[in-house]
């Protein structure tokens, strides 16, 4: 069955994005055809294209999210998504009052929880930072969906 993945990050146009970006991009290039969104807590981006910053590294990393568009997360999203990755514990905390019931609340997870990372928790806010954040925070998420790709689907090991 195809997974319904949605990244959710606070402004939608920093984090999540990249997410979505290179899940998609992962995903295509395994031949897998799950489908990935993202979403952001916040209104106040809706409609905007991804921070400047964001399309830039990702094109450095031949990631395409040039013409992704911010929205909000809405209720929908709980029952049209599968797994809903929440980037740090704010975002988490966010999501979980949005979600109603345990079978809605049960679909969200700790982005880097979920990849296996133990020691840190959050992917970090870029927006107010330099490139070099951007780069970092680029990186880590890639190595996170390259984890969550083997755990679903350990025979792309192969
Ligand atoms: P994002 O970054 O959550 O990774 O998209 C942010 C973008 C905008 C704001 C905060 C974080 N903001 O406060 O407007």
């Amino acid at each position: 069955m195809r997974k319904k993945i949605l990244m959710v990050c606070l402004g939608n146009i920093c984090r999540s994005p990249i997410a979505e970006g290179i899940m998609q991009a992962k995903l295509l290039n395994y031949g897998i055809d799950d489908i990935v969104d993202s979403a952001g807590i916040l209104s106040y981006h809706i409609g905007c294209a991804p921070d400047d910053r964001a399309i830039g590294i990702a094109r450095k990393y031949k990631v395409n999210i040039d013409n992704q568009l911010a929205r909000q997360l809405k209720p929908a999203d709980f029952e049209n998504f599968d797994f809903i990755f929440a980037m740090d514990r704010s975002v988490l905390e966010s999501v979980l009052k949005a979600a109603q019931g345990p079978k809605q609340s049960g679909k969200v997870h700790l982005f880097l929880g979920y990849a296996g990372y133990s020691g840190q928790a959050d992917v970090p806010d870029p927006y107010y930072e330099g490139g070099v954040a951007f780069d970092r925070v680029f990186n880590l998420i890639d190595d996170a969906c390259e984890r969550i790709i083997r755990k679903w689907y350990p025979e792309v090991l192969k």
